[in-house]
Parts: structure tokens; C-alpha cells; sequence
């Protein structure tokens, strides 16, 4: 391989796409975040009213699925079966439905066969749970990026609060009042506790599947980001990936 492989791991809402741009730009790679995969056949298993736990079936659809992955400066365009879907594979029941179909291990031993396709020219950094430990094991580099998990839900009520399907289904369970209505600490409070709890059930279901649990691989390096600005981890990163080129 001429290029090397960057491998971003870590659990929801670390950081690790934001990451993942970043290197992205700054060595000119390209940028593939594989949980869009397990996103978009999640939502094709939703459309069709398939069972998250029965991987038969779920395998078979993933046989007639093309899943395409566009790197872009920010991100990935995601196409299922040719229909952009990378906004609405970021909603919360596709999020959850993405957690429940991982953790089937033929699955994933599908979604991994894809990956290595996509990425084994190199030049890329892939990012997602298993990419040091499964997916390019012998990836030149491996960065775990991890964070306390209340720091990682109150980071991601700040960037999803505004427009998550189902802080605003619980809300209006939880008041009458109207999404024009400024949020009241009160409400923040219930929100984030949404999120976080949502954050901590796919955190035990990554952590604790049985195929290609979450963990660092033994030659990652763990960056821990509870404590650090954003801009700190860019710097950081970059210092380890230029260390390691
Ligand atoms: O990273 P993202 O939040 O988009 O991933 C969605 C879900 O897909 C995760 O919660 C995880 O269960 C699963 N996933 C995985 N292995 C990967 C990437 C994502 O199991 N490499």
C-alpha cells in the first residue's frame, strides 16, 4: 500500500467525523464514515418493516442494497440504492435501528468485506467502531478518540437539539407548549437527558456485542477529549498522525 490508512475509533458522539474531516483536508485523503453504511441498510430494513434482530433477513437485504459513499469536505453524501439519504439516516430511529442491526456478526462481516473494497488503496481515513481492530487491523494509523459520556451527550444536544424528531415528540409529551416557545432550563434538562440516555444504550450495545466489540486496538492511541477543546484535538491528531507517517 503507497498510502496509508487512518483508523478513527471511539464511541457516539466523540467527535470522530469531525475529526475525521479534518485529517481528511489537512493530508488530502479522503473520508469515509462507515456507520453511514449501517445507517443507510438500517434505514432500508425500516422502510420495508424488517426485524432489527433477525439477521437472515437483514442479510438478504443487504445482498440487494448498494450503499455508496461520497467523501466531501465535510462529510459524507450517502447513497442508498441511488437516493441521497444523508440527512435522514441522521434522525433518531435510524440511530437506533443503525445500533440494533451492528451488532448481527455476518452483518458486519458483510459491511467489513465493503469497507476493506473501499479503503484498501489507502489514502483514506476511515472512521467508525471496529476500523483499527476489525477493518484494517494493519491500518498506520489508529486513534481512538473517546470522552466522558455526559460530556459527549451535552456536545450533542448542542448540535442536534434544534432539529431531533424526537426531543420534539417528547417535548410535546412532556409540555404543551410550542417548538417556537424559547427552551426553559427545565426543558433543556429533559433533553439532554434524551440524549444522553440514547447515547449510553448504543454505547453498551457497541461495547457489548459479541462480534468486534468497541475497544481501542492494542496499538491506538487513545485520545481522550472530555477535557479539551476542539481545536486541542485537531492539533493533537495531527501531531500523532505526522508522528506515525
Ligand atoms: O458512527 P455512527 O453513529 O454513524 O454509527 C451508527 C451505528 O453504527 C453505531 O451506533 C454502531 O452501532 C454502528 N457502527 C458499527 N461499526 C462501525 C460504524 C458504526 O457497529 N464501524
Amino acid at each position: 500500500r503507497e498510502r496509508p490508512i487512518i483508523a478513527i475509533d471511539g464511541p457516539a458522539g466523540a467527535g470522530k467525523s469531525t475529526l475525521a474531516a479534518h485529517l481528511a483536508r489537512r493530508f488530502g485523503f479522503l473520508n469515509l464514515e462507515t456507520g453511514a453504511m449501517y445507517r443507510a441498510l438500517a434505514l432500508k430494513a425500516i422502510e420495508n418493516d424488517y426485524d432489527f434482530d433477525e439477521e437472515a433477513p437483514l442479510m438478504a437485504l443487504a445482498a440487494q442494497t448498494r450503499i455508496t459513499l461520497e467523501p466531501q469536505l465535510d462529510g459524507n453524501r450517502v447513497l442508498l440504492d441511488g437516493m441521497d439519504v444523508s440527512r435522514r439516516i441522521r434522525e433518531t430511529d435510524v440511530t437506533s435501528a443503525a445500533s440494533k442491526v451492528s451488532v448481527h456478526p455476518h452483518l458486519r462481516a458483510w459491511m467489513v468485506q465493503e469497507q476493506r473494497t473501499l479503503g484498501e488503496a489507502g489514502g483514506v481515513v476511515m472512521e467508525g467502531r471496529d476500523i483499527g481492530t476489525a477493518v484494517f487491523p494493519d491500518a498506520e494509523v489508529k486513534i481512538f478518540l473517546d470522552a466522558a459520556p455526559e460530556v459527549r451527550g451535552s456536545r450533542r444536544y448542542r448540535q442536534a437539539a434544534p432539529r431531533s424528531p424526537a426531543l420534539e415528540a417528547t417535548r410535546e409529551q412532556n409540555s404543551a407548549r410550542q417548538t417556537s416557545d424559547p427552551v426553559t432550563a427545565e426543558q433543556q434538562r429533559l433533553d439532554e437527558e434524551v440524549i444522553l440516555r440514547e447515547l449510553k444504550d448504543r454505547d453498551y450495545r457497541d461495547r457489548n456485542r459479541a462480534e468486534s466489540p468497541l475497544r481501542p486496538a492494542a496499538d491506538a492511541v487513545i485520545l481522550d477529549s472530555t477535557a479539551m477543546t476542539l481545536d486541542e484535538v485537531l492539533l493533537q491528531a495531527e501531531k500523532i498522525v505526522r508522528s506515525h507517517l
